[in-house]
């Protein structure tokens, strides 16, 4: 996400130009005609209906829908809306975690497999949303009796294992803010945030597994809690069975605080507007920052994308391979698919532990039909080989979806051809942190898809391509991708702090929501994300994007992954730098030479890269995005600025900067 300010030399072409489109990718995939005789949503027809009539009133649109939540208050309006503030379904009482699990007690869904989960060395746990309910019931009883009360803030950092997801959901339940940190953070990190938050409570564990390797949660929450002063309790859960110090007033291990504990606990009637969790997401300089979501609101719009989106049926198994650290785990393992009643796979580990073909492993294994992935993680499947990929029986898979980043066409048309098999759809899904829940996807049903593009907005989701002083682009050019209307997931404020979130997201282009990236819409009405605002290259008064040149290099079939950057040059204001991650083959001056014709030819001389890099890895946040900030600065020689404590591997950046040319 982006915290600072458009650096200066791009405000000034910002005004002058938009950003050129190069990228020519015309192949169309029409949905597969035995998906579609079976979809939830099956004719552009519907899509177009819903889509309009949620754009002309949404109050009508969302509160028809709004009758699908459990109400213990009715709500008297649907939507005030004083800019930039929102407030949906005003004066209702409900609970998000009702609506994931006491919703289906007492229906045929009471003993279907809500969790199904896979621990890295291998056990497999089963849990019924009856059991979901129980065990979500005796830890929420368990949180009372440590004094947590409505609107306490409950710090988790915990491995991907049943008890993350029973931990949130007992927040839920009992009107505690959830801040659920990633295993994979620092004990720094973790202490800015429970500052940040005010936490009272923190929940861990004795230990997560990683490729192998154990990664000590409780040591890094000892460190972060001796500089986290608010946090008055600590949970822990046996997870390996480590002996770790306990410090007596403080801590208590997770199963003596359930020992006691009643399987059954009152939902507590919250407000719609009452927040229900707070997640951090970090800017590329500066504070990370705590994005607000709230009850209401959130709960139906999860609820209902992920029906739209990944056309759900009672007896799909979905898999999502997030983490619930980041919002997609937040939206899209938890809160929208337990409210939809799917059964959910959940993996603990590394996707390359012990084999590369892991996921295939787990796909074979639990007969999955809807998988959900990255596209850092394709592009490595990519790396890895076919071999790994055609050991394995997925003919269970009916759907695959993307989220995070752009896909590249030539990784689309991998994961099409040799995970979907050219019979499943491919949902590339936008949104953001921000955003609560996917905006622009294709419905697999209904919408042809053309690999690179997210497609479509969903229904109640208005967006815009406009220059910064907010007028429209014309077709196919690109500019600032801003939302034009509320919707019922969006983010309710930065957690303490409303001047921020209003000068970041509201004030640049007046009465729109700025997310912060830029796209193009196609001739087709089709969205193209063309990566952030920050990351665009200027050449020669040329203003390219990143991703276009990106995907360019990866459609060569020696590349597994490419990144690219400018970098001052006095002639063309910026040059192309590119990193390259080779699939096979030999570094060399004659594949430079080669890749720099392949640009061209691709794309045209102006995006030609001046300077290619080959490396043996992107230096990537935790979640993935490859950080263009800092390739910008050793591409520029510059040492590195700003905060890096979210990339995942910092051996990448000394190994990069090893070899500059
Ligand atoms: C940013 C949001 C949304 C959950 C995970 C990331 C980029 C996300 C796509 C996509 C192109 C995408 C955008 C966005 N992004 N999905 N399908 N195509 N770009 O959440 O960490 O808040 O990041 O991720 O740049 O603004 P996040």
């Amino acid at each position: 996400m982006w915290d600072l300010a458009v650096p200066l030399d791009f405000r000034v072409a910002m005004t002058s130009s938009h950003i050129a489109n190069v990228m020519q990718e015309r192949r169309v995939f029409p949905p597969p005609a035995e998906f579609v005789a079976r979809a939830r949503i099956r004719s552009q027809a519907e899509y177009e209906a819903m889509w309009q009539e949620a754009a002309a009133d949404p109050a009508a649109f969302w509160g028809r829908l709004a009758g699908e939540l459990h109400w213990f208050e009715p709500y008297r309006e649907v939507l005030q809306w004083n800019e930039p503030f929102a407030s949906w379904f005003v004066g209702g009482r409900t609970n998000a975690c009702y609506n994931c699990l006491d919703v289906h007690l007492g229906t045929p869904r009471q003993n279907k497999a809500a969790l199904i989960w896979e621990g890295e060395p291998g056990e497999v746990r089963v849990l019924t949303y009856g059991m979901l309910h129980r065990e979500v019931c005796r830890f929420a009883n368990g949180l009372r009796s440590l004094g947590v009360r409505q609107g306490d803030v409950v710090s988790i950092y915990m491995p991907m294992v049943p008890e993350l997801v029973i931990a949130m959901l007992a927040c839920a339940r009992i009107g505690a803010v959830h801040s659920v940190i990633f295993g994979g953070f620092s004990s720094e990190a973790i202490a800015d945030r429970n500052n940040d938050a005010r936490a009272k409570v923190q929940i861990t564990a004795d230990a997560g597994w990683r490729r192998g390797q154990q990664l000590p949660l409780k040591q890094n929450v000892d460190a972060a809690l001796a500089k986290s002063p608010t946090v008055e309790k600590c949970v822990v859960l046996r997870r390996m069975g480590n002996s770790v110090p306990m410090q007596p007033d403080r801590d208590v291990w997770w199963h003596d605080l359930i020992a006691q504990a009643a399987p059954d606990a009152a939902a507590e009637p919250m407000d719609s507007e009452a927040t229900l969790f707070i997640l951090y997401t970090s800017g590329s300089t500066g504070k990370p920052k705590g994005i607000r979501h709230t009850t209401a609101g959130y709960s139906l719009y999860t609820k209902k994308t992920c029906e739209w989106v990944f056309d759900l049926r009672d007896e799909d198994i979905y898999w999502c391979t997030a983490d619930c650290g980041w919002i997609t785990g937040h939206s899209y393992i938890v809160y929208g698919p337990l409210a939809a009643g799917a059964t959910v796979v959940i993996y603990e580990g590394a996707p390359n532990w012990p084999q590369e073909d892991r996921f295939w492993q787990i796909i074979e294994n639990h007969r999955v039909s809807i998988f959900y992935t990255a596209p850092t993680a394709i592009r490595s499947f990519i790396k890895w080989g076919d071999h790994w990929v055609d050991k394995h029986d997925l003919s269970s898979l009916r759907l695959l979806g993307t989220v995070g980043e752009g896909i590249n066409p030539e990784a689309w048309m991998w994961y099409h051809r040799k995970i979907g098999r050219e019979r499943c759809p491919i949902v590339d899904t936008w949104w953001q942190t921000e955003t609560g829940g996917i905006m622009m996807s294709p419905l697999p049903g209904v919408t042809p898809t053309k690999p690179g593009s997210c497609t479509r907005p969903l229904p109640g989701v208005v967006p815009k391509i406009v220059t910064p002083e907010g007028n429209e682009v014309a077709v196919n050019q690109g500019g600032w991708l801003v939302i034009a209307q509320p919707w019922p997931g969006m983010l309710r404020g930065i957690w303490g702090d409303d001047q921020r979130y209003r000068e970041q997201y509201w004030s640049r282009v007046p009465h729109h929501y700025l997310t912060g990236d830029n796209a193009r819409r196609d001739e087709d009405g089709y969205y193209w994300i063309m990566g952030r605002i920050d990351d665009v290259l200027n050449v020669a008064g040329h203003r390219l994007s990143t991703i276009e040149i990106e995907s360019a290099l990866v459609s060569h079939p020696l590349v597994a992954e490419a990144a690219a950057v400018g970098r001052p040059d006095e002639i063309k204001g910026e040059a192309v730098a590119v990193f390259v991650v080779l699939r096979s083959g030999e570094p060399s001056d004659a594949l430079r030479e080669e890749l720099r014709r392949h640009v061209r030819k691709e794309i045209g001389a102006l995006a030609q890269p001046d300077d290619i890099r080959f490396t043996n890895a992107l230096p990537k946040t935790r979640s993935g995005k490859i950080m263009r900030r800092l390739l910008r600065d050793i591409a520029a020689g510059r040492e590195t600025v700003g905060d890096t404590t979210t990339l995942e591997d910092y051996s990448v950046l000394a190994r990069l900067r090893e070899q500059e040319e």
